[in-house]
């Protein structure tokens, strides 16, 4: 009988255990790994960006999160594709001249 609940604890452990550890810590470690924001405004529950565009304006908006001129594009998501393979590109937003 020993025997048969030691082996099944072992085997609960082994179907619990992953590359970042068994139990609650690998949770967490992958939420923290599947943030997409990284570096904008941390501290802050929720990342707002509100603009008003003029006749005439463009702005090129930034959606890796990895822009230092966040909310505005300053073109890191060319490293970030090139280093992981992935597609991301910003928003580009123009307003019409006034006729
Ligand atoms: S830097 Fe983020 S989309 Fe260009």
């Amino acid at each position: 009988m020993k025997l048969i609940i030691l082996t099944l604890t072992l085997a609960t452990a082994a179907a619990f255990t992953t590359p970042f550890g068994v139990g609650r810590a690998s949770t967490a470690i992958s939420a923290e790994a599947s943030k997409i924001n990284t570096m904008v405004d941390l501290d802050s529950p929720k990342v707002v960006n509100q603009e008003k565009l003029e006749a005439g304006d463009k702005k090129v908006y930034c959606r890796c999160w990895k822009s230092g001129t966040f909310p505005l594009c300053d073109a890191a998501h060319v490293t970030h594709n090139k280093e992981t393979g992935d597609n991301v590109g910003p928003l580009i937003v123009a307003c019409a001249k006034a006729e």
